[in-house]
């Protein structure tokens, strides 16, 4: 068959990566794509966004499957676009993409299903927010409502830092429309988990879970970024915390979702936070994570595109989805100055054989390659990952990899899968 992946990420790597390994497929096609995928995959010059170019494409080359990987298409009706010129795809509709789309309509569900979250209060304008800043004291959280690339959530420390977050983001716009509402938010404390699951609408199945490392910088210092590494399996979460996020996250998310009339089919990521008061959802995206992709989809055994049939086809609980018992570690290099600015077109050394390390891969998420060199082209650029028996063996290869690789600028975490 054939497949049409939608991103160009390290997270569409991994999945391209991953649906290379299935005996059922033998083209894909990868829209954009970037410099490390068109080595795996037939890259398309049509941007993710682009819902008319991708539906003429589709109509044309008649994939049998197409992916929609990354948050913006998704919310934009990508995967309505197509299912309405009769294609098959994975991932959720505009309707049910809102839950990563609104960070207030997430919390408002929460709320309603009584699913586990941190307090909050949403405003549609500066006075008020800043009022109720005052009266609630620091820390205190304030999130950008709309899409903001990860990047749109301030944890302020102390009501000064907190007003000056909400001028920046409703008044300067820093994050343009994302900011014309804000949500602000109750400070929580705890180890965080991420936990990616397939769901048909019916039934919903955890993936092995995962941890990412968001802050820029060693011991969880800098500004949050859209991932700086991951690890999985996650050690903080225990069987016994599944079983509770099971039974008051993941199952009340997946009927709220229906009763909402926003059936939600595709991969459903869980951000949870272990709090003193139990597991709670910080938020939800609707896709897969991005780092997490790279460390939790090489440690699936099942086929991938068996699992999206399944989805699709709405008999997700036909299916045994099993995974690897190992470990995976994935440790993002950035360009300088992410994530703030930073430049492109820089050459890179040492990406042959995936740094010379056994066991392990390189994700490209910002590179593109010109004759016969690469050259960044983003802020996180590669997704240095590998696999093992434990979580020490695999941290130690992927820094094993990263050492190998170079480019002016280049910087990484030191300590993936060491802190909290
Ligand atoms: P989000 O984009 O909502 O996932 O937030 C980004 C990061 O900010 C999360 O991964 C947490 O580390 C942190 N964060 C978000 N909300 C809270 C909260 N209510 N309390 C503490 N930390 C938070
Ligand atoms: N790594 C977090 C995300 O994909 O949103």
């Amino acid at each position: 068959m054939k497949v049409l992946v939608i991103g160009g990420g390290g997270r569409e790597h991994a999945i391209v990566h991953t649906l290379k390994k299935s005996p059922k497929v033998d083209h894909i096609w990868c829209a954009p794509g970037n410099g490390g995928i068109a080595a795996e995959a037939e890259c398309v010059a049509i941007k993710a966004t682009d819902i008319d170019g991708m539906v003429a494409f589709a109509k044309e080359h008649k994939p049998d499957l197409v992916m929609v990987a990354p948050d913006d298409p998704l919310a934009l009706g990508m995967v309505d676009a197509l299912e309405a010129a009769g294609i098959r795809a994975f991932g959720p509709r505009k309707n049910a993409a809102i839950i990563e789309g609104s960070k207030s309509f997430a919390k408002d569900l929460m709320q309603k299903y009584n699913i586990p979250t941190a307090g909050y209060a949403v405003f549609e304008n500066s006075a008020d927010a800043i009022e109720y800043i005052k009266k609630n004291g620091a820390p205190i959280v304030i999130k950008a409502d709309g899409l903001a690339l990860g990047k749109g959530v301030i944890i302020a420390q102390s009501v000064d830092e907190a007003i000056e977050a909400v001028k920046e983001i409703m008044e300067d716009k820093k994050f343009g429309d994302s900011g014309n509402n804000i949500v602000i938010e109750e400070f929580l404390t705890g180890p965080e988990v991420s936990v990616l699951a397939f769901t048909d609408g019916k039934c919903v199945k955890p993936m092995v879970s995962s941890k990412d490392h968001k802050r820029a910088f060693d011991n969880d210092e800098g500004l949050n970024t859209g991932g700086m590494g991951t690890i999985s399996p996650n050690p903080y979460y225990t069987d016994e915390i599944a079983k509770e996020c099971m039974d008051t996250i993941f199952i009340p998310t997946i009927e709220a979702m229906n009763k909402e009339g926003r059936t939600f089919k595709g991969c459903l990521y869980f951000g949870l936070m272990i709090t003193p008061n139990g597991p709670k959802v910080i938020e939800y995206n609707a896709r897969f994570g991005d780092p997490e992709a790279q460390v939790v989809l090489p440690r699936l055994k099942t086929d991938l595109v068996d699992i999206c049939e399944a989805v699709i086809d709405e008999k997700l609980s036909d299916l045994d989805i099993e995974w690897d018992n190992g470990a995976a570690a994935c440790v993002v290099m950035a360009s300088g100055g992410y994530p703030v600015s930073y430049k492109k077109g820089i050459e890179m050394f040492g990406l042959n054989d995936n740094g010379g390390v056994d066991g392990a891969t390189v994700y490209h998420a910002g590179t593109k390659y010109e004759n016969g060199k690469f050259y960044t082209n983003g802020g996180r650029v590669l997704g240095v990952t590998a696999t093992a028996d434990t979580l020490d063996e695999a941290l130690e290869k992927a820094y094993a990899a990263v050492g190998k690789i170079s480019f002016e600028g280049a910087h990484y975490r030191h300590d993936i899968g060491k802190t909290k």
